[in-house]
């Protein structure tokens, strides 16, 4: 007979939900490099659905990059709308972060990570890029070099997302911040003019964002 049959499978830490691991981790990761991650919390569903609103269901297959995926709040939708030919490579910087990714997609054939800054990532030819860089946080030559390259990585159809955070106008006042921040609002609507811009607000987020949603070549595409 047995009397004691108390069966521990995990350490209680392993049976925590694994979006409540993914919240810890990215937390963690926030404390120890604030400006890299950029973010408390990883992207809502809301959030993530949004910057994938602009692929679309296709025979052909097609090349999506991801920049920044964090823990993959934004990843696990990219994957969701991606048809069985398409493709998915995602640069991050962070080696922890890679590590977590690794595990979470190890079973993905159709999905390669690179470890690495985007500014030392030289593929081309993507349909889509979703960004979750946090632009707010780097000096205006980085968000330069960063659009530059994004629509150098583009064909000429193909599609930019990303996001930033809501915050008040108050902070865009006369600090050295507040003079960065303007500088990179202007680089941003800068491409957002030249690019067919749509901005979207997305509330259900922490903070609440703008989804900023911008074609290579409207004309192009309005054509085809
Ligand atoms: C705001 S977090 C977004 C995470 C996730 N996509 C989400 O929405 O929850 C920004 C991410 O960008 C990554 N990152 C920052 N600078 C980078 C760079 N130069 N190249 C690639 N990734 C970078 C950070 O490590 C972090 O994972």
């Amino acid at each position: 007979m047995q009397i004691f049959s108390i069966e521990i499978k995990e350490p209680p830490f392993f049976q925590l939900t694994q979006s409540f691991k993914d919240n810890l981790l990215f937390l963690v990761q926030f404390l120890r490099d604030p400006l890299t991650i950029g973010s408390l919390f990883p992207s809502s569903k809301a959030l993530a659905n949004r910057l994938v609103e602009l692929m679309q269901v296709s025979h052909e297959s097609k090349r999506y990059l991801e920049v920044g995926p964090g823990t993959g709040a934004v990843t696990d939708s990219i994957l969701q709308k991606m048809g069985p030919k398409d493709t998915l490579d995602i640069v991050e910087l962070d080696p922890d972060l890679c590590r977590v990714l690794r595990k979470k997609y190890e079973n993905c054939k159709n999905l390669k990570i690179h470890q690495k800054s985007i500014e030392d990532f030289h593929e081309e030819n993507f349909d889509g890029i979703v960004s979750s860089l946090p632009l707010n946080q780097f000096s205006v030559d980085f968000v330069e070099k960063v659009f530059k390259k994004y629509f150098k990585i583009m064909k000429p159809t193909a599609f930019l997302s990303y996001y930033e955070y809501k915050y008040p106008k108050i902070m865009t006042a006369l600090t050295e911040r507040g003079r960065r921040l303007k500088k990179i609002q202007t680089l941003k609507n800068f491409y957002g003019q030249k690019h067919h811009e749509r901005i979207e607000t997305v509330w259900k987020n922490l903070p609440p964002a703008n989804v900023r949603l911008l074609m290579k070549n409207p004309n192009l595409i309005a054509a085809v």
